[in-house]
């Protein structure tokens, strides 16, 4: 990486999405500059049309919208927020524009109906099969899988820490600092193998949820001193 951890602009892949929207929502607040990205230019502008509504004209103005690829060109950072079952498709289309660049994989690679169970991918973990698949010029790293995207687009505290994972300790210490950008607690998790420990909790909390009738259980780290 040239520029070390200097991001500037982020570009969502997908972020006409749920999740996607969420965390531009919270980026744009906290003064960075988010493209978000689409398959389709036209629906890209759309979902900045509907986030400006929640924002100030100052913070309007450092939001675009573009398609996946352009995004991903224009951005030192992109963070992929599309479901799993799309995962290897866009990743392998979006390889050379990728080249260079920090990846942030939010995927949980839930397989629908069982979504309550985990399930490992071959590779051990959506974000290592990200990794293997990008190669040694993107640098891949895991975080935000348990945070739901109605807490991402509120302006409230989160009660949910994210475990960063990454391929090494530069991508995770970029990662953790996105993560405090958003707005909540951020714990260096490791490489991208234990991963598969945040992409696995998302089905337990779904699970918690269907128990106690909620939509957004969450986690915190416990025993050490917290920010
Ligand atoms: N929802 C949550 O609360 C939450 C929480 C934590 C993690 N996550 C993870 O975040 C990711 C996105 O979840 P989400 O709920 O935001 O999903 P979503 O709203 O269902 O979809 C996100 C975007 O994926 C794109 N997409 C759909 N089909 C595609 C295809 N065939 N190829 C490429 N892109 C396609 C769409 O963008 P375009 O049509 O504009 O291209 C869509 O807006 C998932 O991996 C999920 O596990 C979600």
């Amino acid at each position: 990486m040239s520029e070390e951890n200097k991001i500037e602009k982020i570009a969502i892949i997908g972020g006409t999405g749920k999740e996607g929207k969420g965390l531009a929502y919270r980026w744009v607040k906290a003064g960075y500059q988010v493209v978000i990205g689409s398959r389709n230019a036209e629906k890209a502008q759309i979902a900045v049309d509907e986030l400006a509504e929640m924002l100030t004209d100052e913070e309007r103005s450092h939001l675009s919208g573009q398609e996946n690829g352009a995004a991903v060109r224009m951005a030192q950072l992109a963070v992929l927020t599309v479901p799993y079952q799309f995962h290897k498709d866009i990743l392998t289309a979006l390889k050379d524009d990728l080249a260079g660049k920090y990846l942030i994989d939010v995927t949980v690679p839930l397989v629908p109906p069982k979504v309550s169970t985990v399930q490992v991918p071959p590779e051990g973990s959506a974000a290592l099969q990200a990794q293997l698949l990008l190669g040694e010029e993107t640098a891949v790293i895991s975080a935000f899988q348990n945070i739901s995207f109605a807490l991402l687009l509120t302006d409230n505290k989160i009660e949910c820490d994210v475990l960063v994972c990454g391929k090494d300790k530069q991508a995770r210490e970029v990662g953790q600092m996105m993560v405090r950008a958003a707005g909540l607690t951020a714990w260096d998790a490791g490489p991208l193998e234990n991963s598969i420990v945040a992409e696995g909790f998302t089905s337990v909390l779904i699970r918690i949820n269907k128990q106690a009738g909620t939509k957004s259980a969450g986690i915190q780290i416990t025993g050490v001193p917290r920010d």
